[in-house]
């Protein structure tokens, strides 16, 4: 497939690749459910909307919306950026959970996690206090620096803005928007942060770690939409 188009007139919600249930009992179903089921798809929603009167801008995916903002007509800029954030930043929280995951990653992104934060626990605990610390709604980051071989940093972005816009690849992510944790967590976000981490699933960071290797050179200047390894 075109890296730079997604062959499809609208941006369609991904599928949630487990059941609403199965994060349980450390996301809840109807968290998920909401979550999925309404916000991201109002996300989408309103990507499709915001892009109605631009035939030119349909069929890019989302990532390449989000790369190439100057594309985008400056009445309608704002709406897309956000939905289309929303969009891709959903998909790949999607994959960095699955049910029965957890424990701690191996072989390269573990290698890489001891050399630039001194082992798993500080990585985690610096993840949990920026995720903590992030004023409003966003997003935290584990993410690449590019271009190749870089190193590994915690980062935060605000609304539904990625890393990839900042020349940071990302390799795990967790929301801190409140509808992500507000019924189980009520107002303590520290809590669902410390109670999200035996959800992770590190095969897919570390599918994305390895990916993070090749993907710099060529498909970074092309600003494609397959730089981030999901298609939306
Ligand atoms: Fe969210």
């Amino acid at each position: 497939m075109d890296q730079l188009a997604t062959g499809q007139s609208r941006h369609v919600l991904p599928a949630l690749p487990y059941y609403h249930g199965s994060l349980e009992p450390h996301i809840d179903a109807r968290t998920m459910a909401l979550h999925h089921d309404k916000h991201h798809a109002s996300y989408v929603e309103n990507l499709n909307s915001a892009l109605e009167k631009y035939p030119e801008l349909r069929g890019r995916t989302a990532m390449w919306l989000l790369l190439n903002p100057e594309r985008i007509p400056e009445v309608a800029r704002t709406a897309v950026l956000n939905n289309a954030g929303g969009h891709v930043n959903h998909s790949l929280l999607w994959r960095a959970m699955a049910p029965g995951k957890g424990g701690e990653p191996t072989s390269a992104l573990a290698d890489a996690i001891k050399r630039d934060f001194g082992g798993f626990e500080q990585f985690k605990a610096q993840f949990d206090e920026a995720g903590g610390k992030l004023f409003g709604s966003g997003w935290v980051w584990l993410a690449r620096v590019q271009p190749d071989g870089g190193r590994l940093q915690v980062c935060t972005t605000s609304g539904h803005d990625n890393p990839l816009t900042q020349g940071h690849f990302p390799i795990l992510v967790n929301d801190l928007w409140e509808h992500a944790y507000y019924l189980k967590h009520e107002n303590r976000r520290g809590g669902y942060l410390k109670g999200w981490w035996p959800v992770v699933n590190w095969e897919e960071a570390a599918r994305r770690f390895e990916r993070s290797d090749h993907s710099a050179g060529r498909d970074w200047e092309d600003k494609g939409g397959a730089l981030l390894a999901v298609t939306v």
